[in-house]
């Protein structure tokens, strides 16, 4: 495959409990232009794990990236075969992490403190397969927030063979903050990514961290090559239809009601399959974000489906507070 086929003007971020292949799917329904990135991965699960249950996902989740943590470079590559292999089309390397039990095991963030060993990781990840190699990191990590040492870190990544950086724009504090603070503690600094993108004009940096209006991604735009977005699009997912149509002059969007209706098609197939309906549903909380009806929404999936022995029978029912939702938001218009 070409390394430069795909698009990532917006991709919705990797997140660890949440950006499963259930969510990603859910979220596909909404958009179809949009990357999306697996939950992060360590190397030896990948190799050792249950793949199926690890690294499944429905092809209609694509363009997908796998994400992948570690730092033992044979490891690193075996994962980008495996991941080719699967028909994922990028392979991101987690930069950014910065919680304890990934610093223990020598991954994450902690890594941007050991650029020469990134390199000879990234160098042997895109030696051993042909889909992107690309990485996510943070602008800097505790004391370090300087441009230039910012810039000399990605400058080795590229002479490695990274040409596409997701750029989360807040440092990470490796000592004394939980992974929940150090999404929110440390200031952003958009102005960081803007220089580096100034800086390095060929390569493509995605710039993420606390996005979520339309006007503020037009913005950004101006100025990188893509957003990244997580937390907004996870809590709002709906959010994607209009970023479809604003970003992408897509015209042709599901309602609420038809992203709910296709839903339920993949939960009975899902469920046949021994899926349980609350792994599914537990992403849809945030469907009726905003919107009169979100209440009953949530109060229905909470009764009904939320639990580990949830019935799928219940999830027929569901239908009605769809219905009743787009008609009570119908009236308002
Ligand atoms: C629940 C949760 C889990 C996350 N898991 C990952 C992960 O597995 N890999 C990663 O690179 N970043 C992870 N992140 C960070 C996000 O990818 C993203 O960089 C961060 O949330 C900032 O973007 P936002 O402000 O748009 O949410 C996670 C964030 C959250 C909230």
């Amino acid at each position: 495959m070409d390394r430069n086929i795909i698009s990532r003007k917006i991709s919705v971020a990797p997140m660890m409990d949440c950006t499963d292949r259930h969510d990603r799917f859910f979220l596909r329904l909404m958009s179809k232009n949009v990357m999306l990135y697996s939950e992060m991965v360590a190397t030896k699960s990948a190799i050792h794990g249950d793949r199926k249950k690890i690294l499944s996902y429905s092809p209609e989740e694509k363009p997908l990236a796998l994400q992948v943590g570690g730092s033992d470079k044979k490891e690193l590559a075996e994962v980008c075969k495996i991941a080719e292999d699967l028909g994922y089309d990028e392979i991101n390397i987690n930069l950014g992490c910065p919680s304890k039990k990934v610093q223990k095991n020598m991954f994450g963030a902690c890594l941007m403190k050991e650029p020469d060993l990134v390199a000879e990781c990234i160098n042997e990840m895109v030696n051993s397969c042909k889909i992107p190699v690309t990485a996510k990191t943070r602008i800097g990590f505790d004391d370090t927030e300087e441009f230039d040492y910012l810039n000399r870190f990605i400058l080795k990544m590229k002479n490695a063979g990274c040409k596409t950086f997701i750029l989360h724009a807040r440092k990470a504090i490796l000592k004394g903050l939980s992974p929940k603070q150090n999404l929110n503690i440390p200031k952003l600094n958009y102005g960081m990514v803007y220089k580096i993108k100034k800086e390095n004009p060929n390569l493509e940096i995605i710039i993420n961290g606390g996005i979520s209006k339309i006007n503020e991604i037009k913005d950004h735009l101006k100025l990188c090559d893509g957003v990244m977005i997580g937390r907004s699009v996870y809590q709002n997912p709906y959010s994607l239809v209009e970023i479809e149509k604003e970003i992408f002059n897509t015209e042709n969007k599901l309602t609420r009601e038809e992203v709910a209706e296709r839903l339920l098609e993949y939960l009975e197939k899902e469920v046949k399959l021994g899926t349980k309906v609350n792994h599914i549903m537990r992403h849809t909380v945030g469907l009726y974000h905003g919107k009169i009806g979100s209440k009953n929404w949530k109060r229905y999936l909470s009764d009904n489906m939320m639990a580990r022995n949830s019935d799928f029978e219940k999830a027929k029912h569901i239908m009605t507070i769809v219905q009743n939702n787009e008609k009570s938001n119908l009236a308002i218009l």
